[in-house]
């Protein structure tokens, strides 16, 4: 091929609508969207969250009403994080595994308000329940134990699936948690519940509205990055999905997102696999800081961004914009 101007014409394509609409390669639609939404005690509550505005912490019953607006709106699943209360809090972070947190209240609710219209995904990961804000147990010195966090994981994920959950997502990075928390469902019961790991999850800046809106950010000492990956390291990234896949995950997911859509594509390439992206927390608040400052058009931003993480590979993304999104591309 070397036919040039002005047999060749690119520009020719995109002269009209019509003609745009018939070349995209990409489609972005409802379908391809989680929509994650942070629960709270009480009923009838709405808790704005200042550092993610236009997100705000729900009580069970509107989380429920959320769900429904999902279904609606053609978004296939929610995700769950709460909004542990402080005295719920602990060092070993044992209110994960109460049958009646707020987590498993929200699954049971939103299963009654929805049947099996909808999928819910529940992050595993302690970070919500702990005095300290890290995501396991901690030795003297701070550390994060791995062997028995994750003998403390399997449990959550456990009281998670018996709740309804139809995804198990875990977050917390320590090695060796999918294969077992894979054996615990399989042997409780529960074959058909998946899990989409955090596979190549980094220690980034980008949680920061994520720790206030689950009440952790005050609480967390220290850092994250003896378990969580860091920024500079794509190879690792390989590692850590071969791994989890070898340990029975049925997709995997890059987190945060826009910052990292070259692991995705890298991800996509090499293994055959579901690979889903997390548009965290501080990405959301990117956004909307630019559109509040004038910077971008907002609705223009999201379904550009959104669409990135299609083209680079994705199945689909977990956003706080789904919703909006949503109600964009069904016009
Ligand atoms: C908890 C967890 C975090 C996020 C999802 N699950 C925070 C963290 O690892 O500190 C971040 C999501 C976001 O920023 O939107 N393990």
């Amino acid at each position: 091929m070397t036919s040039s101007y002005p047999n060749l014409r690119l520009r020719r394509t995109r002269a009209a609508a019509w003609s745009r609409a018939l070349h995209r390669e990409t489609m972005l639609t409802p379908a391809d969207l989680i929509w994650p939404v942070f629960v709270t005690e009480g009923k009838g509550v709405e808790e704005p969250i200042a550092t993610l505005p236009g997100v705000s912490r729900w009580s069970v019953d509107g989380i429920a009403a959320r769900a429904k607006e999902a279904v609606e709106l053609g978004i296939p699943c929610i995700a769950l994080f709460p909004n542990t209360p402080a005295d719920k809090r602990n060092e070993d972070g044992a209110e994960a595994l109460n049958p009646d947190n707020l987590m498993c209240r929200a699954i049971r609710a939103i299963r009654d308000a929805c049947g099996s219209d909808i999928g819910i995904l529940t992050d595993v990961a302690l970070d919500p329940y702990t005095s300290h804000g890290q995501d396991g147990l901690v030795d003297d010195g701070g550390y994060v134990l791995n062997d028995d966090t994750v003998g403390v994981l399997v449990d959550q994920a456990l009281n998670q699936a018996e709740a309804g959950a139809d995804i198990i997502a875990p977050s917390d990075m320590m090695d060796g948690r999918v294969h077992v928390i894979r054996m615990a469902l399989e042997m409780n019961g529960h074959p058909n519940v998946q899990i989409m790991s955090y596979a190549a999850k980094y220690a980034s800046a980008f949680y920061g509205p994520f720790r206030d809106a689950v009440g952790s950010r005050g609480l967390l000492k220290g850092d994250k990055k003896t378990y969580q990956m860091d920024p500079g390291n794509a190879l690792e990234a390989l590692r850590e999905v071969e791994l989890d896949l070898n340990e029975g995950a049925d997709s995997v997911m890059v987190k945060p997102g826009l910052a990292y859509l070259d692991i995705v594509r890298r991800v996509r390439e090499r293994f055959d696999v579901p690979v889903f992206a997390y548009q965290v927390s501080g990405e959301y608040a990117m956004i909307e800081a630019a559109a509040a400052a004038g910077a971008g058009d907002r609705d223009a931003l999201v379904l550009e961004t959104l669409m990135a993480f299609k083209r680079a590979g994705c199945s689909g993304v977990l956003t706080y914009h789904a919703a909006h999104a949503a109600r964009l591309l069904n016009g």
